[in-house]
C-alpha cells in the first residue's frame, strides 16, 4: 500500500502499514509515560483553581493580556475570525493563470519603456513581499494576546509567500534575470528608499527585548504596525499594481495582471485587518496618535513614492502617468485616514486620478481560466474595496 510519508510528504512510500502503527503507538506510550505526573495538578493548582476555569472573552486584549493564549473561542474578537474565513474564499495558485500570451507580449509587444515599468513593479512588489510576511510572522504576531488574531495573521503570512511564489512565476515564465530583477531594490535608489523605509520600522519591533507596558515600545510598535498596514499594504501596494492593470486595459501582460488581481484581494483585506487591529490597541491601551508624528509619516510615504514614480515612469507610457500614479496615492491614503479614524485627511485635495482602478482590478465571475474552469472563488459576495 502506498502511503505519505510524513517525514518527507513530497516522497510517496511505501511502508508496511503494521510497523508504520506500532511505532505510533511505542511512541506514544512512551510520551504518556512522561506526561504522568505533570497530568496530575499540584497542590498550588489545587489551591488557584479559579484560575482553572474557561477563558472569559472581556479579560483578551491585543497585546499584553494575560488569558491564556491556547484558547481560541469565545471570541472577543469575532471580526477577526470572520477575516479569516473571508481570506479562506480567495484561494489560488499561480499555475491556475495561464501566462503563455504574456511571454510573447513581454518578448514582441511591449515598448522598452513598458518593459522598463513591467519589470521594476515586479523586483518592487517581490522585495515587498518578503518584508510584508517578516514583519507579520516574526514582528506581529508572537505581540497578539488573543488567538483569533494569531489566526488570520498565520494566513495573512502564507498569503504573502504565495504573493512571493506569484512574483517569481511571472519573472521565471517571463524569462527575466533572476539576480538582476532581485537585486534591483539594492541597486535602484528610488526602490532602495522605500524598502529601507519599511526595514527600519521592522527592524524597531523584532528586537527580542521589546515590552510594549513601556509606553514609548508601546507607541512605536503601532506607529509600525500603522505603517505596513495603512502605507505599506495599503497604499503603497494597493497603488503598486495599477501600472500593469493599465497595461491589462491595453490588452497586454493580461497573465500578470490577472495574478495582481488575485494578490490586490488578499492586500485590501491586510489592509482593512491591520488598521481594525491597530484601532482596537489605541482603544484598549488608550493612546492618544501623536499628530505630528503621522502628518511625517504620510509626507515620507509621500516623497518615497514620488520618487518611485518619477523612476519606473520617467518616459511616457500609453495610459498612464506619473501624475495618474500620484494623485491616486493621496486619494487612497485619503481613504486609509478614514479607516483609522483619524480627524484630518493627509491630502484633502485629492481626488481618484484613476477611476477605472475599481472595475480593472475585480475578478469578473464569468471569466474562466484555459475556458472551462470557473475562477470566481469569492463566495460570499463581491469584496468591498476598502
Ligand atoms: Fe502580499
Ligand atoms: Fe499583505
Amino acid at each position: 500500500m502506498t502511503m505519505l510519508d510524513w517525514d518527507n510528504p513530497l516522497e510517496t512510500q511505501t511502508h508496511n502499514k503494521t510497523d508504520v502503527d506500532s511505532a505510533l503507538v511505542s511512541n506514544t506510550l512512551s510520551r504518556a509515560a512522561s506526561y504522568k505526573e505533570v497530568q496530575t495538578p499540584s497542590e498550588e493548582q489545587n489551591l488557584n483553581q479559579n484560575k482553572l476555569t474557561p477563558v472569559n472573552p472581556e479579560d483578551k486584549r491585543v497585546i499584553n493580556g494575560q488569558t491564556d493564549i491556547n484558547q481560541l473561542a469565545p471570541f472577543k474578537y469575532p471580526w477577526a475570525w470572520n477575516f479569516f474565513l473571508n481570506a479562506n474564499k480567495n484561494h489560488w495558485t499561480p499555475l491556475d493563470i495561464n501566462m503563455a500570451q504574456d511571454v510573447t507580449d513581454y518578448r514582441h509587444k511591449l515598448t522598452v519603456e513598458e518593459k522598463h515599468v513591467y519589470e521594476n513593479v515586479l523586483s518592487y512588489l517581490t522585495t515587498s513581499d518578503i518584508l510584508a510576511m517578516r514583519n507579520i510572522g516574526l514582528a506581529v504576531m508572537e505581540k497578539m494576546s488573543a488567538p483569533e488574531l494569531q489566526i488570520y495573521q498565520a494566513r495573512q503570512v502564507y498569503e504573502e509567500s504565495l504573493h512571493t511564489w506569484t512574483y517569481q512565476h511571472c519573472i521565471e515564465t517571463i524569462g527575466l534575470n533572476q539576480s538582476e530583477i532581485y537585486n534591483r531594490y539594492r541597486v535602484v535608489p528610488e526602490i532602495n528608499q522605500k524598502i529601507c523605509m519599511a526595514n527600519n520600522r521592522l527592524d524597531s519591533v523584532l528586537r527580542s527585548d521589546i515590552d510594549l507596558k513601556d509606553p514609548d515600545e508601546l507607541r512605536n510598535f503601532v506607529l509600525s504596525y500603522m505603517f505596513f498596514a495603512a502605507i505599506f499594504e495599503g497604499c503603497w501596494f494597493y497603488n503598486g499594481f495599477s501600472p500593469v492593470f493599465a497595461l491589462q486595459r491595453r490588452g497586454l501582460m493580461k497573465g500578470t495582471a490577472e495574478q495582481f488581481q488575485y494578490i490586490m484581494r488578499d492586500e485590501v483585506m491586510h489592509a482593512a485587518f491591520g488598521i481594525r487591529v491597530v484601532k482596537q490597541i489605541i482603544q484598549e491601551e488608550n493612546l492618544k496618535p501623536d499628530k505630528k508624528e503621522i502628518r511625517e509619516m504620510w509626507d515620507e510615504a509621500y516623497e518615497a513614492e514620488k520618487a518611485y514614480t518619477n523612476y519606473i515612469l520617467r518616459d511616457q507610457i500609453l495610459g498612464y502617468s506619473a501624475e495618474m500614479h500620484l494623485g491616486q496615492f493621496k486619494y487612497i491614503a485619503n481613504r486609509r485616514a478614514n479607516q483609522l479614524g483619524l480627524d484630518e485627511e493627509p491630502f484633502p485635495e485629492a481626488e481618484s486620478t484613476l477611476p477605472w482602478l475599481d472595475e480593472q482590478a475585480n475578478l469578473r465571475k464569468e471569466k474562466n481560466f484555459f475556458e472551462t474552469r470557473v475562477t470566481e472563488y469569492q463566495t460570499g459576495g463581491a469584496l468591498n474595496w476598502d
